[in-house]
This record gives structure tokens, sequence and C-alpha cells, in this order.
């Protein structure tokens, strides 16, 4: 086992990749776009199916698909209001989806009365969870999570709402629907039926609730993990694996009992702020800086 830190020279500027993602999703990893781009090109194979067991916004399954990283990717998630979008996005509703995000209007009396209303059909589940995504605090959809006041610029609810380029980007993942698969399912359990496949890579980013802190736990209406067997799991399937968690010693003490590889990486979070994260894999040889 090793441990290091990173000393980036540069910290990725998140303006200069691709957003894909229908979603501004909590604990996000548009940042680690590019790692993850250099973790698939060193592998000796590309991979038959890239697996994402805690998808969320689905930033890193999205760029593995468009960018052609593996022959196939699925997408697997339990909280049922994110599942909604992607099964509507992957689906024949996507255009009904993408024109109702357009014509919304978004002021609070239109927003309080649709939140309120029970959903009878999957797109319109799909539809909610999009617009409390656009209009909630740090885009967090937990049961309790308060509405956006002031935003941006004094702009209000609608300081995060961009109707056209969420459109937009609803029809580019609906056009390459093929290459995706999404399962609405518990990740842990999806990934114990992996444990021989050689053919795949899997990228884990679960709720940050080991260490005291706990920080996944308000952000996530399922954040209860049994992340020792995650660990377990993990290390014992036959495949390549990227694994991505806060910097704390309960993590440190996994990845070392289980025989693993820890790097830190540093990166700013949605404040701007500069945070380390860990990298966590068999091996970590692959990082060039
Ligand atoms: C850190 S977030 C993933 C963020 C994602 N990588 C992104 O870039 O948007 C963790 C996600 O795991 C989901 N989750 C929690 N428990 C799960 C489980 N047992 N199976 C699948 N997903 C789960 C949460 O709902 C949350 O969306």
């Amino acid at each position: 086992m090793q441990q290091s830190f990173l000393n980036l020279p540069n910290i990725v500027n998140i303006a200069s990749v691709p957003h894909r993602s229908p979603f501004r999703y909590p604990g996000g990893k548009t940042w680690l776009v590019p790692r993850i781009r250099e973790w698939l090109m060193s592998l000796p194979q590309r991979p038959k199916e890239f697996i994402e067991p805690f998808a969320g916004g689905g930033i890193i399954a999205l760029t593995v698909a468009f960018e052609n990283l593996a022959d196939h990717v699925t997408m697997i998630e339990l909280d049922n209001q994110v599942a909604a979008v992607w099964k509507v996005i992957l689906s024949d509703d996507a255009l009904w989806l993408a024109d109702q995000i357009e014509s919304f209007n978004l002021s609070y009396e239109e927003v309080y009365h649709f939140l309120n209303q029970p959903a009878k059909e999957l797109k319109t589940q799909a539809l909610q969870t999009i617009i409390k995504n656009r209009v909630n605090r740090g885009g967090i959809l937990a049961n309790g999570a308060g509405m956006i006041k002031k935003g941006e610029n004094g702009k209000g609810l609608s300081s995060r709402w961009y109707p056209q380029t969420l459109k937009k980007r609803i029809i580019d993942i609906y056009a390459i629907r093929n290459k995706i698969t999404f399962i609405e399912a518990d990740g842990l359990k999806i990934l114990e039926k992996q444990l021989d496949r050689n053919d795949i890579a899997v990228f884990i980013d679960p709720p940050y609730t080991i260490s005291s802190k706990k920080a996944g736990s308000r952000l996530y209406n399922h954040s209860t993990i049994d992340h020792e067997k995650l660990f377990k799991v993990a290390s014992s399937m036959a495949c390549q694996f990227l694994m991505t968690y806060d910097l704390a010693e309960e993590v440190l003490s996994l990845a070392k009992l289980n025989n693993l590889d820890t790097k830190c990486i540093a990166m700013k979070n949605t404040h701007h702020a500069k945070m380390n994260e860990l990298l966590v894999s068999k091996a970590l040889n692959w990082i060039q800086s």
C-alpha cells in the first residue's frame, strides 16, 4: 500500500470540461473528468462496459459515453427522483421533457404549485426533479432542502435556470441513448455480481459519510452505505476501479486494510474553496503528475 499526495501545479478548471449533465449535482465530479480520461486511456484494454454504481448527476458516465471511452456505459442510482430523470432522458419521453423545460414559467407560484402536485407519470416526476434541482440551494434534492432566495446577482429563483442549455443537454444524451443503460438499484448489490469480470471498468463515488464529518448525509436521501463492505467488494473485483472519497483517517485505514493505493488530489468545491479529496484504487501509477 502506498499513500502519496499530488501537488498539482494547476487545479482543473471545470470551465474547460464539457458540461453534459442536466443536473447541478452536490458532490458532482466534473473536476475529475481529466483524470478519468487519463485512467481509462492507461488501461491495457478498452473496457467493454463502464459502470458507475453511484451515478448521481452522471457527469463521469456521460463523458465516457460521449467520448467513446468504453463500448457501453451503465449508470446505477438508488434515488427515485434522480432515477426518473435518467429513465426519461433515455426514453422517447426525452423530447417531451426538453420541451416542457423550455416552456416552463419559473415563478415562485408556478414552482410551488408544480412541485406540490403528485406526479402521476414518470415524465412528470422527471420534470419535477429537474426543476427542484435548479431551484433548491446547492441543487440538493434531499428532503427538507430549501429553495434559493436571492440567488446569483440577485436573480432569485431563476439564477440557475438555463432552459435552452438543459434542453440541448437532454437532446444530446437522448441521441446517444443506445450507448447507455440506467438501472434504479443499490449500486453495491450490482457490484457484488461483477466480481469475476475483468473486461469492465468501475468508477465508485459513494456519499461521503464515512468520516465523523459525514458531509454526504444532508446532501442525499440515500446516504447510508456499508463502507467496509464497499471497500471489500471493490478490492475483490477482478476489474480496474477508481474510487473517490473525502480525505479522512477512516478512509485511509480502510484502504490500508484492503491493500489499496491512495492519492490525495486537490480540487475546488462549488464555493471555489480549495479542498483535498482521495483517489483509491488497486494502483494509481497511471497518474502522470
Ligand atoms: C457523491 S454522489 C455521486 C455524484 C456523481 N458522481 C456526480 O458526479 O454527479 C453519490 C450518489 O449515490 C447515490 N446513492 C446512495 N446510496 C446508493 C446506493 N446504495 N446505490 C446507488 N446509489 C446510491 C446518492 O443518491 C447520490 O446520488
